[in-house]
């Protein structure tokens, strides 16, 4: 975890403030609070933040985010990179509380499982934030807000693409399904959103849905299994643009054109993405917005600061068809 100079530097505030750098004791330390509402010596909010991991490249479009609107807005950030395991996040998110952090932020990795270091976040005083993806305990004291996504809808809005596509379809079309990681908020929303929206159209037929864990690695990989064992294929619904580029791969080993012969639909429009949709390797994106780190900061400076804020902020979000993506494209940040 990238603590270390940040507690020297705080703790050097503190040993001045408390007058003891004559005896060069090492009285360095994050729960340093003085008169001011709990704000550390040197002024700056202290948020402790667990990531996911960098699964993808929206994961880390996500992490510049936050990291650069943390130093816009004067936040000490202390960073962990759970690498896609919930026990490690746990283990961070413990580490921030004993550190006496002032607002906690997290992206949950799974969603089921938060509610014991939740509530030691709750018994130390310490307000936390979900950032991108939510938990599903049932005590909603447990989090002052939930900062993210729509993924019912971005799974809605995918397979209503998809249902105006083959409208004048006769036969069965049988698509793949690439889910996201086991358990995930994205994973579980976008496919009961999907596959809502694709009801209303009994010739579409998902024929295999397996996980790829939003990478390209895992994309790619369980493509070419969908590819061996489905001779018909007509379209896929990756969970996220990673796993629709490595998907890309195996359909194009297979001797297949990527978004003639297989239609292809993904979630997220980060710039990889929407080059291969520009390019008519995809077909259409529902857009997934990383960029949380200006939102989630003035968060945080509200939630220290006592004040109440919504329980639920939305991120606005839209899709892409290929001409959309080669217009927008010059313009994208991520
Ligand atoms: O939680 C957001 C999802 O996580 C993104 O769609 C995906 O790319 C990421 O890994």
């Amino acid at each position: 975890m990238n603590t270390g100079n940040s507690i020297s530097r705080r703790g050097f505030a503190t040993m001045l403030a408390a007058g003891l750098l004559a005896t060069g004791l090492t009285a360095c330390s994050n729960s340093d609070t003085g008169g001011d509402g709990g704000k550390k010596a040197d002024g700056k909010i202290v948020l402790g933040f667990s990531q996911v991991g960098a699964e993808s490249g929206w994961r880390t479009a996500n992490t510049n985010s936050i990291k650069e609107a943390a130093g816009a807005a004067g936040i000490e950030l202390k960073f962990d990179d759970a690498q896609q395991k919930q026990e490690n996040q746990i283990k961070a998110i413990r580490n921030y509380i004993q550190q006496k952090v002032d607002v906690i932020a997290f992206s949950p990795v799974v969603e089921s499982g938060w509610d014991t270091v939740l509530k030691e976040a709750k018994d130390a005083g310490i307000p936390v934030i979900l950032t991108d993806r939510a938990v599903d305990s049932a005590d909603k004291s447990l989090y002052k807000t939930f900062l993210g996504s729509d993924f019912v809808k971005e799974g809605r809005l995918s397979g209503e693409w998809l249902v105006e596509q083959t409208k004048s379809a006769t036969g069965p079309v049988n698509i793949v399904e690439l889910q996201g990681t086991t358990g995930s908020a994205p994973a579980n929303d976008r496919k009961k959103g999907f596959a809502e929206a694709i009801a209303a159209n009994p010739n579409l037929k998902i024929i295999a849905s397996q996980s790829g864990d939003f990478t390209r690695a895992g994309g790619k990989q369980v493509m070419e299994q969908f590819l061996k064992a489905n001779p018909k294929i007509d379209v896929l619904f990756a969970h996220n643009d990673d796993m629709g580029l490595g998907a890309l791969e195996a359909i194009t080993a297979a001797g297949k054109v990527p978004g003639k012969d297989i239609t292809i639909i993904t979630v997220d429009a980060v710039k990889d993405g929407m080059q291969a949709l520009a390019g008519g390797k995809f077909n259409f994106i529902a857009e997934c917005s990383p960029l949380l780190g200006p939102q989630l900061m003035d968060l945080a400076k509200k939630v220290h600061a006592g004040e109440t804020v919504p329980t639920r902020i939305e991120t606005e979000e839209t899709t892409f068809t290929q001409e959309q993506a080669k217009e927008a494209l010059p313009n994208r940040k991520y």
